[in-house]
């Protein structure tokens, strides 16, 4: 190691590269982690899953108590809702996150490089002006939003903003347009409309949730109506002004026709997120990204320069922080010489709206293309524990190929689909069969038992429908 400062150097510490560098270090190289934010934790702790989460989880009871949910159970309350203390808990759970982040690098002897880093050399960066150089560098620098033409977000006016700038709202908006049905578009819609906004989703395509299952996007679509979301599918946002304190936005269909014009309080641009590579000397390095603007890696996350390694949202894939965890741990592994892996056909997604939605592998229809399939799907409704819970919407569904059986995909709409999506995901990764999981016991009375019943419907046999 002689003339290196380090093994592995880790660009960026979301949960890519925080997991990477604690991997790398746990395995007996000596490690550093370059991170310009003030704090550890990357998109994901500090803008994204936690805070979004937090705010999702509290404007849920909020609305249980508001709603009528509660009174339904014999629970009359009428709440107040004190901004100021959601938010509090919602930077509280921020910095208790980032900050065992910071004693998880401590107690792993992982050293936090403060500052942005950028590529000198394939095997040097700078970082906050000091040239450090390392045999190994995973770059994990993540990604930001993707702006849309026409429509300037100014997170400080909290009239047109981003994600970031929805986290913090400093009141409820009377009228909130969110531009794109995505997962951010639909999850801090959601809490806002919880809170007592009126909501309008503008979604380009014809349909909401882009890449999900499609019998899954259409009852989403559907419950979400139910819950007031007001929907714009095929049409487009080609400009927005502020004018005082609202936003005047022009929509067009996306096919091409008259223009028409939408007041709101608060825009959300949610269009999607694009890879940070910018400003990170990429050519200095000998690197090169492909047309998306991400670096493309071979199978064990090795880029073109050999000793440059890079995982999470900066290469391809679903942007998400398991799968970019699970990179940085298999990234870790392969640096140290030992075989790590990442099955990329086995990535759960769950959207944390009220109810939850989730899916792992195919969906129905990229089964299809694949081959013959059989299909089983169970309602909520028929589910004692989501009926007796009082939550009837939603279903589970159970996708198998014809000939084998074997599980290619499930997807569920479930209060607690982003749990019950663990077992499915389990059962893909052994290999499992519908009959496995439908002759498995499931605890009763469970939400999850409607895995067990949509995978006994595969075959055609469910009992309680
Ligand atoms: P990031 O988390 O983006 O971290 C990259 C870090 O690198 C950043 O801190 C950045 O400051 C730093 N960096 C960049 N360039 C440099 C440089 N040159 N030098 C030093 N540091 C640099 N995913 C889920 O799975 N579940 C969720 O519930 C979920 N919710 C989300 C909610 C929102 C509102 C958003 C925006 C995203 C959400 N995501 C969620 C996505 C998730 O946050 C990302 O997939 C994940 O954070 C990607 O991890 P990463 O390590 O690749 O990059
Ligand atoms: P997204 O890709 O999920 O959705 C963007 C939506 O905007 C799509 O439906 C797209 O068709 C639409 N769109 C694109 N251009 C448009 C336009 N000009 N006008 C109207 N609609 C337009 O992106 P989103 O919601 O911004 O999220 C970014 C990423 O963050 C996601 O890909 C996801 O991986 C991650 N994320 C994950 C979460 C989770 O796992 N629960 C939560 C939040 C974000």
């Amino acid at each position: 190691m002689a003339d290196y400062d380090y093994d592995v150097l880790v660009i960026g510490s979301g949960p890519g590269g925080y997991v990477a560098a604690i991997r790398a270090a746990q395995l007996g190289l000596k490690t550093a982690c370059a991170e310009g934010r003030e704090t550890l934790g990357g998109t994901c702790l500090n803008v994204g899953c936690i805070p979004s989460k937090a705010m999702l989880h509290a404007s849920e009871y909020f609305e249980a108590a508001a709603g009528g949910a509660m009174a339904a159970m014999g629970i009359k309350v009428k709440p107040e809702l004190d901004l100021g203390a959601m938010h509090g808990q919602r930077k509280d759970a921020v910095k208790g996150l980032t900050g065992g982040i910071e004693f998880l690098f401590k107690k792993n002897k992982v050293d936090w490089l403060k500052g942005y880093a950028q590529f000198t050399s394939a095997d040097t960066v700078e970082v906050a002006g000091k040239s450090v150089r390392a045999k190994n560098i995973i770059v994990a620098t993540g990604s930001s939003v993707t702006p849309l033409p026409g429509v300037a977000v100014d997170n400080d006016k909290q009239i047109i903003v981003d994600s970031t700038g929805a986290l913090e709202l400093a009141k409820v908006p009377g009228h909130m347009v969110v531009i794109g049905g995505g997962v951010i578009g639909l999850e801090l819609g959601s809490v806002w409309r919880r809170l007592g906004a009126k909501v309008t989703c503008v979604e380009f395509l014809d349909q909401i949730l882009p890449g999900m299952d499609g019998d899954v996007r259409k009852e989403a679509n559907r419950i979400f109506k139910k819950q007031g979301i007001e929907f714009k599918l095929k049409t487009k946002v080609t400009k927005a002004e502020v004018k005082g304190k609202k936003a005047v936005l022009t929509l067009e269909p996306a096919a091409g026709g008259d223009a028409e014009t939408l007041e709101a309080d608060v825009v959300l641009v949610s269009i999607g997120r694009r890879p940070n590579t910018e400003g990170l000397g990429l050519d200095k390095a000998g690197l090169t990204t492909n047309q998306r603007g991400q670096i493309e890696t071979d199978h064990d996350f090795r880029t073109s320069v050999p000793g440059i390694w890079a995982i999470g949202d900066v290469i391809p894939g679903p942007m998400l922080a398991h799968k970019a965890e699970d990179e940085g741990i298999a990234c870790a592994e392969n640096i140290a010489g030992l075989t790590g892996i990442v099955n990329h056909d086995v990535i759960p997604s769950v959207v944390y709206t009220w109810p939850e939605i989730a899916g792992v592998g195919l969906t129905e229809e990229q089964a299809k293309e694949r081959g013959e399939v059989k299909v089983g799907k169970f309602p909520m409704l028929a589910n004692s524990r989501a009926k007796t819970n009082h939550e009837p919407d939603g279903f589970v569904k159970v996708i198998a190929d014809a000939k084998s059986d074997r599980v290619l995909g499930v997807w569920c709409i479930a209060s607690v689909a982003g749990t019950m999506i663990a077992q499915a995901a389990q059962a893909m990764e052994f290999g499992a069969t519908s009959e496995d999981i439908a002759y498995t016991c499931h605890a009763h009375p469970t939400h999850s038992e409607a895995i067990k019943e949509a995978a006994m419907a595969v075959t055609g046999k469910p009992i309680h429908i």
